[in-house]
């Protein structure tokens, strides 16, 4: 189950696919952006065993789907290059409390929402899209994203007590959802 406090509607991912490079662009970066983050983990936190296997493997997985991603572009003649990102992950960040332990299980716990939304929407596009090769790209990667939203509210069960996770869970879900509801009108898996 995706802990996540508000629904994408369904015509999103219509106009999502209606600018299909701009979507695959961005998911691309997505994709490198989520390893990198695992990544940055591992190095700020090495003293927390508990991270270093499920992040190194997750990393992997995400550096995967990246590759994934640029062979869709490929056949499509279409090429990897600079977007704008949306503000999504930047201001979902915002909140991230400065002390420890409280910092790390919020990393991982907005972390766990950008899985969840991606999980979401990448149901939604696996729906959509007309074109069998795009359908099974997203419904191939829906499964992945399910998990690691598991992996990371896992790892912040580790990192605080359950209790006090399932609470912050729950205003960081208000809170994505909320820059969700602002984020600007652009072809991107989070806006
Ligand atoms: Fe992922």
């Amino acid at each position: 189950m995706l802990r996540l406090a508000s629904s994408t509607e369904p015509a999103w991912a219509a106009r999502a696919l209606g600018s299909l490079e701009e979507l695959l662009i961005d998911h691309a970066h997505c994709e490198k952006k989520a390893a990198g983050t695992a990544l940055r983990l591992l190095f700020s936190y090495p003293h927390h065993d508990f991270l270093q296997q499920p992040l190194a493997r997750l990393a992997r997985e995400e550096l995967a789907h990246f590759e994934e991603v640029l062979a869709a572009l490929r056949v499509r003649g279409l090429r990897l290059r600079p977007q704008r990102p949306a503000p999504y992950a930047g201001r979902l960040r915002e909140r991230v409390r400065r002390s420890e332990p409280g910092r790390l299980a919020d990393l991982l716990l907005c972390s766990a929402l950008i899985e969840a939304r991606s999980c979401e929407r990448f149901g939604l596009l696996a729906r959509a899209a007309a074109e069998p090769g795009l359908a099974s790209l997203y419904a191939g990667l829906l499964e992945a994203e399910a998990r690691h939203h598991g992996v990371y509210l896992d790892l912040a069960s580790e990192a605080l007590p359950r209790e006090h996770v399932r609470a912050r869970l729950a205003e960081l879900a208000l809170h994505e959802a909320q820059v969700l509801s602002q984020a600007p009108e652009l072809a991107r898996l989070h806006a």
